[in-house]
């Protein structure tokens, strides 16, 4: 398999909104996130991905965009841009930037070309439709809950909005959509930057005559029904070779919605015909409702489906395709409320989490605030919401009475991706040290306790941990190349796998629980040559046994 230098990378997302404001307005920016370069140095990233800067109404925060090549005022200017790029490039950090083109904002000027009528110039960059029946060109839903389709009574046509109405889709069929996209990618990339996340980058290519998809819960087909259109790989190679090909040492993360193992080694292919890798969320779905598929539930995720559905992730690309490691980004509650403990556990928990991912074969994202062990927000009421996902969501279930209102809103309160949308915690300061001002959205009152200064001045803080399990990347090629094992896959309370790179082994052992228990190891693994990293200092191995306490995670290496 080819080498590549972002196999060995660790990634670190910024949701620039809520990342750090400079200039007192309650809104994060890029002045913001210059000043606090020196500090993701020091954690030991290698790679920025910046969520979207550009100029936007935003409806979904910046994800529906109005012009690719503006920054958004809120943000700063081109020069600020152009200023933290090339300081993050002397410490050494790389910059990829959200590339969203399955859709663009209302307010782009294409799409205010094209609404004008069925004679516009730009009719066909959008995905316009006659009226079935009088009624939605097919079945298919909006992510943000409702129709997917939005009626134009100046044309008498529907437009496709797999997102907000505000959002509509693009037609990837036209030619020249194609070309003006690759052309703002390379304006994009001769500034500089080092490549894309690319946004629902699986969802881009529809079924010709848009059929029906399966109903789900709200009665709508699932916005990823469409997900691997017919052309979908083809546009990727044609990207690929028009614009990616064209520059050196790019790397790009498909966010491939409804990825499947079938699909995935296609779009992460290590032939580099595509994308350098993929993102995938299986294991972020488990804890959806298993009969009506909803992701507005308060379930628990099971461990041995976890490793099930890792460990497949794990074997099936190897040797072929590259996989991304992530438990947060900016869609997902927080992983430590959601999979570990916030309470009594939380350090502890925030660690093993962090030690089960990174030991895995794949690149890791950190998402902001992952490394202090940001928590789940306490919201008091649906007004403490700003995220259209959670709005209409919360909306939707109480007029269709699909939950009980008491449910509905624990549920939303759990899975709301305002969760991980809340301020980043710099210090125990007024609104956590974000910003001087009101902040665009409610600071998690835990800053007292958790935060970026208090945990800098204390060497068995979340952060250095995660600053050693970072560096242990770029020491170790067997956490990089190795093998993946997993082994007691039925234990439903701990994860433990080996990685295997000709004479050098580790065995990750992670208790997912606050229960102590034993497992048994392989006998290789019983005299260690070290413990590479752990975050407990009893580690009692007893003959093959190994003790594991509360939410212990530990690695153990041995080379032959
Ligand atoms: C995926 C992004 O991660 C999410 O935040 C956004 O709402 C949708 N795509 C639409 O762009």
């Amino acid at each position: 398999m080819k080498k590549y230098w972002w196999q060995k990378s660790v990634v670190y997302q910024i949701y620039p909104k809520s990342f750090k404001d400079s200039n007192g307005d309650g809104i994060g920016d890029i002045n913001g996130i210059t000043e606090k370069l020196e500090y993701l140095k020091k954690l030991g990233i290698d790679v920025i991905w910046l969520s979207p800067i550009y100029e936007s109404p935003d409806v979904d925060n910046g994800y529906d965009i109005s012009d690719y090549r503006k920054i958004r005022a809120d943000y700063g200017t081109m020069s600020d841009f152009l200023v933290m790029l090339s300081r993050a490039h002397e410490l050494g950090i790389k910059v990829i930037m959200d590339l969203v083109v399955n859709h663009t904002s209302d307010q782009h000027p294409w799409f205010l070309e094209s609404e004008k009528g069925r004679d516009s110039a730009k009719r066909d960059y959008y995905i316009w439709k006659d009226p079935v029946n009088g009624k939605e060109p097919n079945n298919w839903g909006s992510c943000f809950a409702g129709p997917a389709w939005q009626y134009d009574e100046n044309s008498g046509q529907y437009y496709l909005h797999l997102f907000a109405r505000e959002q509509p889709d693009l037609n990837w069929d036209n030619a020249n959509v194609r070309k003006d996209i690759y052309s703002m990618m390379r304006w994009w990339l001769d500034k500089g930057i080092d490549g894309f996340r690319m946004d629902v980058i699986s969802l881009i290519s529809k079924e010709p005559g848009l059929p029906d998809g399966k109903a789900g819960f709200n009665g709508y087909a699932p916005f990823t029904s469409c997900a691997h259109g017919p052309h979908v790989h083809e546009f990727l190679r044609e990207m690929n070779d028009e614009v990616l090909s064209k520059y050196n040492k790019l790397m790009t993360v498909g966010e491939c919605c409804a990825a499947t193992l079938e699909e995935a080694p296609k779009y992460a292919n290590s032939d580099g015909s595509e994308l350098s890798m993929i993102f995938q969320f299986q294991h972020m779905s488990l804890d959806n409702d298993p009969e009506t598929g909803s992701k507005w539930t308060i379930r628990k995720i099971n461990i041995v489906e976890l490793k099930r559905v890792l460990s497949s992730w794990q074997e099936k690309l190897y040797g072929k395709a590259w996989n991304s490691l992530f438990w947060n980004n900016h869609d997902q509650p927080r992983i430590v409320s959601r999979l570990g403990n916030d309470g009594k556990y939380r350090e502890k928990s925030a660690k093993m989490l962090g030690t089960c991912l990174h030991m895995m074969q794949g690149t890791p994202y950190i998402y902001q605030g992952e490394e202090l062990g940001m928590t789940n927000m306490r919201f008091d009421s649906p007004e403490d919401f700003r995220d259209i996902d959670s709005i209409n969501g919360y909306r939707e279930i109480l007029d269709k009475k699909l939950m009980e209102p008491g449910e509905a809103f624990r549920a939303v309160c759990y899975k709301s991706r305002d969760n991980a949308r809340t301020p980043m915690q710099w210090d125990n300061s007024e609104n956590s040290g974000f910003t001087t001002a009101a902040p665009w959205i409610g600071v998690n009152p835990n800053y007292l306790e958790i935060n970026a200064e208090e945990e800098l001045k204390r060497k068995d803080s979340v952060f250095y941990y995660y600053q050693k399990l970072i560096a242990l990347r770029k020491q170790y090629e067997v956490i990089v190349y190795g093998k993946y094992q997993l082994l007691d896959p039925e234990n439903p309370d701990t994860y433990m796998y080996t990685r295997t790179l000709g004479d050098e082994k580790i065995i990750c052992i992670c208790n997912f629980t606050e229960k102590s228990c034993n497992v048994s190891i392989p006998d290789e693994y019983v005299r260690p040559s070290k413990i590479l990293i752990s975050n407990t200092d009893q580690i009692q191995i007893e003959k093959d046994l190994v003790h594991l306490g509360p939410y212990d995670a530990f690695v153990l290496y041995r080379s032959e």
